[in-house]
């Protein structure tokens, strides 16, 4: 630790407890892992904390179509999510659940504080609600025809087909999503949170450093539009933290999600003994950055520093937005199979070179980042495989067999050397100031000139002449000498790649200070390649299993809209597919041969369908409309091709069709009397 440390907290956006954990997720994780792994190398205390975003509607709806309880969601999902992390290389120092015991404290206090200020207030409003699960509806769980365009199942906010925006009540003939019901109106008493105490707080704050200018402006509009008070609680059933003093009332999933931030951090000092206090109180003077998507400005940068000081705790340093991802162009697709998870890519590439194509792209500002596979694949395999590591190769084998694998005791070209040395600080401010993409371009300049320099000693030459030992020994030692000052800019992107160049140089965990020292007389190790180039036939292979997945998705998956409560994150289910892929799908009449209640679940039903020799265990989301033993010796359809799905009651080898609203309304498919088990549909 130098005397300048600074103390340094980071964040990235807590995702939702439940769905996976996506490529377009990944940009926030990896930018602000480089973010927080350059900041440690340059000998800064720096702690990036995250956690699952673990309340709310859909996650209750999530669990109970699974049926299986809320808790045993979030905790299967966090196991995945934070797997998925660690194998991205996302280096969190704490990772924690917005359901946990600090986060119920952290909301109370800001809540009760801000209450006592006067922030907050209750009144009557009144609200879509389902009669049938006896439940308010979110504006995403209301579905109708668009009032505009007349499209069928758009959402209670937007139309996905025409892009009108609306109140839910404006959908014609609305439905629950929950349940198919039609939504009554009904009265209820919400809290809400009074933004507009904070005008003044938030125009001078929003205005003085803390925010991205093309931020601070668009908030400008929000102020001009006028501050609206929040309503930050919900009626039960909810999953979430009960307002002390409001039975029946819980706090909106969105005033404890960044509270969640301070849990996750207050967990980690209540595990190492740090003060949590020193970071946390109003005039403390170490660092805050939040990294969000630019969809989640609003409570980012207006509700949390509002509630923050109405509750006298500090306000964040910074708070960083960036763009969405596009894959070739496009918003990521699950029929182009474009949607890919954090998992199937892993199954087929190295993350690393997702995160050095990331950083490649991402600047400070907040404009959406495309992801060209083409693109992806040929700059990686020119700029890492084809220059970066190609340097070392190069070099270490004479180093090795001809001189005992020492380096020279002096610098081949000292001038070169110290342009290295003197571009490290231009490259940290560019790191310092998130500007990434020009980074990766001054290093890939710099490992041009360094191969310019192996080009121009041609050491393979030299190496076939006599007498040219010398010579031989200080171009390879210069070449390896350059190789370990990239691995060191590098190494915030790709600390995999840089840790086995750490043990191929034979040095510990390599720092920022660490480039103006060369390595002189110093002996390395056998080479092994650093990293192999990306082969088109495995992103091909990831974008055929990013089909697959959709397909075993859907085969659990019912009724409930997929996602979260705010709109962006939901991906309209817009897409058409070929024929030739329609062709694919092999339907068979079935004869339900045996149906039976599975113990646990709300929604399911275990079949047993015959196909005419072959019998096949499908779970079936029909619970709702059918008696099993009204099922059993009914014909119907099913996919016969589907992959098998390992389900939490077992694996489920196909789908029966059945269409409907929801809820009673749910019909099977039956075939004509004459259909025998086993047909081919056509
Ligand atoms: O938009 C989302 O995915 C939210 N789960 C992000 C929450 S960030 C913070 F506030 F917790
Ligand atoms: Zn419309």
């Amino acid at each position: 630790m130098t005397d300048n440390a600074r103390e340094i907290l980071v964040t990235s956006a807590l995702p939702y407890a439940n769905g996976p954990i996506h490529i377009g997720h990944l940009v926030e994780y990896i930018q602000t892992d480089i973010w927080a792994r350059f900041q440690r190398m340059r000998g800064h205390r720096c702690y990036y904390v995250c956690a699952d975003d673990a309340h709310g509607t859909p996650i209750m709806l999530r669990a109970r179509q699974e049926g299986i309880t809320p808790e045993q969601l979030i905790e299967e999902t966090s196991k995945s999510h934070q797997a998925d992390f660690s194998d991205f290389a996302i280096l969190f120092d704490n990772y924690h659940s917005t359901h946990s015991d600090e986060n119920r404290h952290y909301a109370e206090l800001i809540f009760e504080r801000n209450k006592a200020a006067g922030h907050i207030h209750a009144r009557t409003i009144v609200q879509a609600y389902d009669p049938e699960e006896r439940m308010f509806l979110p504006d995403r769980f209301i579905k109708g025809e668009c009032p505009k365009c007349g499209a069928a199942e758009q959402y209670g906010d937007n139309c996905e087909v025409c892009g009108a925006t609306y109140a839910p009540t404006e959908l014609k003939n609305a439905y629950s999503a929950v349940s198919g019901a039609k939504p009554i109106e009904k009265e209820s008493e919400h809290l809400f949170f009074k933004l507009g105490d904070f005008e003044d707080m938030l125009k001078r704050w929003t205005h003085a450093g803390h925010l991205q200018k093309e931020v601070a402006n668009k908030l400008d509009e929000w102020f001009e539009a006028g501050l609206q008070e929040w309503d930050i609680s919900r009626d039960a059933p909810y999953f979430g933290f009960e307002i002390p003093g409001y039975p029946g009332k819980y706090f909106y999933v969105w005033l404890d999600a960044p509270i969640g931030y301070m849990a996750s951090f207050r967990n980690l000092c209540d595990r190492t003994g740090m003060d949590f206090d020193a970071w946390w109180r109003e005039d403390s003077d170490t660092e805050l950055y939040h990294f969000i998507g630019k969809d989640i400005i609003y409570f980012h940068a207006l509700f949390w520093p509002a509630m923050l000081s109405g509750a006298d705790f500090r306000t964040p340093t910074a708070i960083y937005s960036h763009g969405f991802l596009t894959v070739d162009g496009q918003k990521m697709s699950k029929s182009r199979g474009t949607f890919i998870k954090a998992r199937t890519y892993l199954d087929h590439l190295n993350p690393e070179y997702l995160r050095y194509y990331f950083a490649a792209k991402l600047g400070a500002g907040v404009d959406d980042i495309d992801l060209n596979l083409e693109d992806f694949a040929q700059r990686v395999n020119s700029d890492l495989v084809g220059k970066v590591v190609n340097i070392a190769s190069r070099c270490a084998g004479f180093i090795r067999k001809r001189f005992d694998g020492k380096l020279a005791d002096r610098l081949d070209d000292p001038a070169l050397f110290q342009s290295f040395v003197d571009a490290s600080e231009q490259i940290a401010e560019l790191y310092e100031k998130r500007a990434f993409s020009r980074a990766v371009r001054e290093i890939m300049a710099l490992a041009d000139k360094a191969n310019q320099y192996i080009d121009d000693k041609k050491p393979w030459v030299i190496a076939k002449e006599a007498g040219r030992e010398a010579e031989l020994h200080a171009a390879c030692s210069m070449g390896i000498e350059l190789f370990r000052v990239l691995m060191i800019w590098l190494r915030p992107i790709l600390p995999a790649t840089a840790a086995r160049a750490e043990t191929f140089l034979k040095v510990p965990e390599l720092s920022w200070a660490d480039a103006a020292t060369p390595l002189l007389g110093h002996e390395i190790a056998k080479f092994k390649p650093l990293m192999t180039r990306v082969e088109k036939d495995r992103i091909d292979a990831m974008i055929e299993a990013s089909k697959e997945d959709l397909v075993s998705t859907e085969n659990a998956a019912k009724s409930a809209p997929e996602a979260v409560d705010t709109p962006a994150a939901i991906e309209p289910i817009a897409d058409t597919i070929a024929f030739d892929d329609f062709a694919k799908i092999d339907l068979r009449v079935a004869r339900i041969a045996n149906a039976e209640h599975v113990e646990d679940a709300d929604k399911l039903l275990r079949l047993t369908l015959d196909l005419g020799g072959e019998q096949r265990n499908v779970f079936a989301g029909i619970k709702s409309a059918y008696k099993p033993e009204d099922l059993i010796g009914k014909m119907t359809v099913m996919v016969a091709n589907l992959a098998p799905r390992k389900m939490r009651f077992g694996v489920s080898e196909g789908m029966v069709l059945a269409a409907g609203p929801g809820g009673e309304d749910l019909w099977i498919l039956e075939p004509h009397a004459g259909a025998r088990p086993g047909m081919r549909v056509k």
